[in-house]
C-alpha cells in the first residue's frame, strides 16, 4: 500500500513521533509512506516528499512536525475540496490517506472518508477538547510546561505580594487550565465552560491576601468573565476561528483596580506547544501512529484511533468531530474547592 500521511492545524509536541511510529510501521508491513507538506496544502498542491525509516530515525523527541503544518480548508472556496485531494493521490499513486490533526483538520478528514476517499485520523491538540478520545498527545506536554511556569511564577508573587494572572491556550475548552491551575494550586480557575465575574474573581485574590499568601490565578484565552468586552480583533482562520488572547491582561487590570493589590498578567501563548513532548505523549503518539497504519490495512477508512482508558481503539470521525469534548462541571467543582 502507498500511504500518504500529513500534519494539519496547530502544531503540538508529539506529531514527529506519529511520523516516526507510521513509517517504521509501514516499512515493517511492506507499505510506502509518502508525506504531504503544509496540512492540507499538501495534498491540494501536490507537495510531498516520501519518509523512509532513515528520514523519522531522531525523530521521537524533537517536537514540531518534520511535513509543517497549516489551517487549509480543503472545502474553502477555491481550494478544489474532495477532486483536488483525489487528483494528487491518483497521480502520485497514493492508496490511502492517515490525516493527524485537530477537530478541523479531521473534520475535512470526515468529509473525504464520506465522499469514499480511505483515509484514517489521529486526534492531536494540545486543548484535548477533541470528543471520542480521551486523551490527544500534546496535551500532557503543554500541561507541563503550563505548571512549571504557575511554579515559577507563585515565587515571584509570594515576593512582591502580587496577583499573577497566567493565560494559557484553550480556545473552547479549558483543559490545560483545569490541569496545570490544578496540578500548580491555582487560587482560582477561569475557563470557557464556566463563565463568571470580576467580583467573584476578587473574592478568592482578596481572601488570599488576608492570609498572606499571593494568589494565582489560571485564566483560558477562550473565558468569559462578566462585563469583558470584546477583546482586540485580530482575525479569523481558515476554519472561521476568532485568534484570541488578551483576557489575562485584561483581568490582572481589573483585579489592580478592585482590590488596589499590584498584578501581573503572563500570556504563556505558544511555548505550550513547542519543544519535547513528554515521555507520556510520545508512548501515546507511537501507539497512535502503530494503530493508524493497522486502522488502514483492516479497511478501516472513516475510522480515527483513540484512547479510552488504556486502550487504542477505532472510533467514527464522524463521533470524533460532531462536538466538542468540555470540561464537565464535577471536574470544576473539584478544583474550586482549592480556590481562595
Ligand atoms: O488549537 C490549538 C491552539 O493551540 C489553541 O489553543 C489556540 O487558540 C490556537 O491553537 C492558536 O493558533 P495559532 O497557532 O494559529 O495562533
Amino acid at each position: 500500500m502507498r500511504i500518504g500521511v500529513l500534519t494539519g492545524g496547530g502544531d503540538c509536541p508529539g506529531l514527529n513521533a506519529v511520523l516516526r511510529a507510521v513509517v517504521v510501521t509501514a516499512e515493517r508491513t511492506g507499505d510506502e509512506v509518502l508525506g504531504f507538506r503544509d496540512g492540507w496544502r499538501g495534498p491540494l498542491k501536490g507537495m510531498s516528499r516520501t519518509l523512509t525509516a532513515r528520514d523519522v530515525v531522531d525523530l521521537l523527541p524533537r517536537g514540531g512536525t518534520i511535513l509543517g503544518s497549516s489551517r487549509t480548508n480543503p472545502y474553502a472556496s477555491g481550494e478544489g475540496g474532495s477532486e483536488a485531494v483525489r487528483a494528487t493521490m491518483g497521480a502520485q499513486g497514493i492508496d490511502a490517506l492517515i490525516v493527524i490533526g485537530g477537530e478541523d483538520t479531521l473534520g475535512a478528514a470526515r468529509r473525504l472518508a464520506d465522499e469514499g476517499v480511505a483515509v484514517v485520523g489521529v486526534p492531536k491538540t494540545i486543548d484535548n477538547d477533541l470528543a471520542a478520545t480521551d486523551y490527544t498527545f500534546g496535551f500532557d506536554t503543554a500541561v507541563h510546561i503550563a505548571t512549571e511556569a504557575i511554579d515559577r511564577l507563585r515565587t515571584t508573587a509570594e515576593s512582591h505580594r502580587r496577583a499573577l494572572v497566567v493565560e494559557v491556550m484553550g480556545r473552547h475548552a479549558g483543559w490545560i487550565a483545569l490541569h496545570a491551575g490544578m496540578a500548580g494550586g491555582a487560587n482560582a480557575i477561569v475557563v470557557p465552560e464556566r463563565p463568571t465575574s470580576v467580583a467573584r474573581i476578587n473574592g478568592w485574590v482578596s481572601s488570599c491576601f488576608r492570609n498572606e499568601y499571593a494568589p494565582v490565578i489560571v485564566v483560558s484565552e477562550g473565558a468569559v468573565i462578566e462585563g469583558m468586552q470584546v477583546l482586540a480583533e485580530t482575525g479569523t482562520d481558515a476554519f472561521g476561528h476568532r485568534r484570541l488572547g488578551g483576557v489575562g491582561t485584561w483581568l490582572a487590570e481589573e483585579i489592580e483596580r478592585a482590590t488596589g493589590a499590584e498584578s501581573r498578567a503572563v500570556v504563556l501563548g505558544h511555548v505550550q506547544r513547542g519543544g519535547v513532548p513528554t515521555a507520556y505523549d510520545r508512548v501515546l503518539a507511537t501507539r497512535f501512529g502503530i494503530a493508524a497504519v493497522a486502522a488502514l490495512h483492516e479497511g478501516a477508512s472513516g475510522s480515527m484511533v483513540a484512547l479510552r482508558g488504556t486502550d487504542i481503539v477505532r472510533v467514527p470521525l464522524a463521533e470524533a468531530t460532531s462536538e466538542l469534548k468540555t470540561v464537565p462541571d464535577a471536574r470544576l467543582d473539584e478544583a474550586e474547592i482549592f480556590f481562595g
